[in-house]
């Protein structure tokens, strides 16, 4: 086994998953804000020094990934963030694009941008420590307007390819992300359709990357109805049409596939990967990398603080991985979700 290799099946150990805490300046800032936190360099710093600082938190948790701002943040007493995560048997993570821009020529769809300059940034996030990245492509869906394009689709499958094999080359396990939006009207019919076309995609172009496929973590999102549709999911349709579409897509050497929330609420996301980790073992670790889905309910309880005392949004953390943790091996149960008090901490 290669060291990538290991690191990848080590953020996907049993038992654990991955904290997502990668947000942009401008998404951070939305959402301090939206929480009545203004956003500053110290208030997005003290934020995620509360998440990470979460004891216990790495029993539930084998990786954070990280935004630059925060990668080259310190907690309190002077230790940097990523020495912070090692220290603590947590693998420190970093989003290395640039963000999902206009697709020339394709109104309503994006291409993911951050090649340029790739191979030196991962050289520079290695040398800070960190050991895996991140890449995010956005596909939306409107049957109508014909979205995605062919065009939208392969862009983003080739850049993602690209990536892989940058990080690869440098010394990170890269995190492919190729999400497709809950947002629009569609059908779980159509997102099943779409998601096993894209991932199909993504794979095609990772294979002639020649990307490692041991050394990579898939990070998609979930088979649901389009938030728009009307049309309602129970949570076992939810993981069968999920599953059915990473087993149509996904080689079996990937060693896991790590969610996204995707604005799925809390303990919906934790609930669709309790029921997909019932139905029997697959070829790959199924985990999480959720965002919001598992600092939602810690930024209320921080910034209804004043965020100014970390334990209570500490606990809340503490909860939300512990709940997903157990969602991995099928062992949540709704009453997890109404714990006596004190069996938070
Ligand atoms: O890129 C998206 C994040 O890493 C996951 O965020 O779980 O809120 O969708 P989410």
């Amino acid at each position: 086994m290669t060291n990538l290799q290991a690191t990848a099946a080590a953020m996907v150990a049993p038992g654990r998953g991955i904290l997502a805490a990668d947000e942009s300046v401008a998404t951070a800032s939305k959402r301090l804000e939206a929480a009545g936190v203004a956003s500053t360099p110290e208030s997005r710093r003290a934020y995620r020094e509360m998440l990470l600082t979460t004891p216990g938190l790495s029993e539930s948790v084998s990786g954070v990934i990280l935004f630059d701002e925060t990668l080259r943040q310190s907690t309190s007493d002077g230790t940097p963030f990523p020495d912070y995560l090692h220290d603590h048997g947590m693998l420190p993570g970093i989003k290395v694009d640039t963000g999902a821009k206009p697709l020339a020529g394709h109104p309503g769809e994006t291409v993911t941008e951050g090649l340029d300059g790739l191979r030196e940034r991962v050289a520079e996030y290695v040398g800070l420590g960190a050991a895996f990245a991140k890449w995010r492509a956005v596909i939306s869906i409107s049957v109508g307007d014909g979205r995605p394009s062919r065009a939208c689709t392969a862009a983003n499958a080739h850049a993602l390819a690209r990536y892989a094999a940058l990080c690869q080359e440098g010394g990170l396990v890269p995190i492919v992300e190729p999400e497709v939006l809950i947002d629009g009207d569609h059908t779980i019919e159509v997102c099943e359709a779409v998601t096993t076309d894209v991932l199909r995609e993504v794979f095609a172009a990772l294979a002639e990357q020649g990307v490692d496929l041991e050394a990579i973590v898939l990070k998609p999102s979930m088979v649901v109805p389009g938030k728009g549709s009307g049309q309602t999911a129970l949570v076992t349709e939810v993981a069968t049409a999920t599953l059915r579409c990473l087993r149509a897509s996904v080689p079996a050497a990937v060693p896991g596939i790590a969610f996204l929330s995707g604005g799925q609420g809390p303990e919906m996301a934790t609930a669709h990967l309790h029921a997909m980790n019932r139905l029997g073992p697959q070829p790959w670790e199924l985990t999480f990398s959720y965002g919001r889905a598992l600092q939602d309910p810690a930024l209320a309880a921080w910034a209804g603080d004043g965020g100014t005392v970390a334990e209570s949004g500490q606990a809340a953390l503490r909860h939300r991985a512990r709940c997903n943790s157990a969602a991995r091996s099928g062992t949540w149960t709704v009453a997890m979700e109404t714990p006596e008090e004190g069996d938070v901490g």
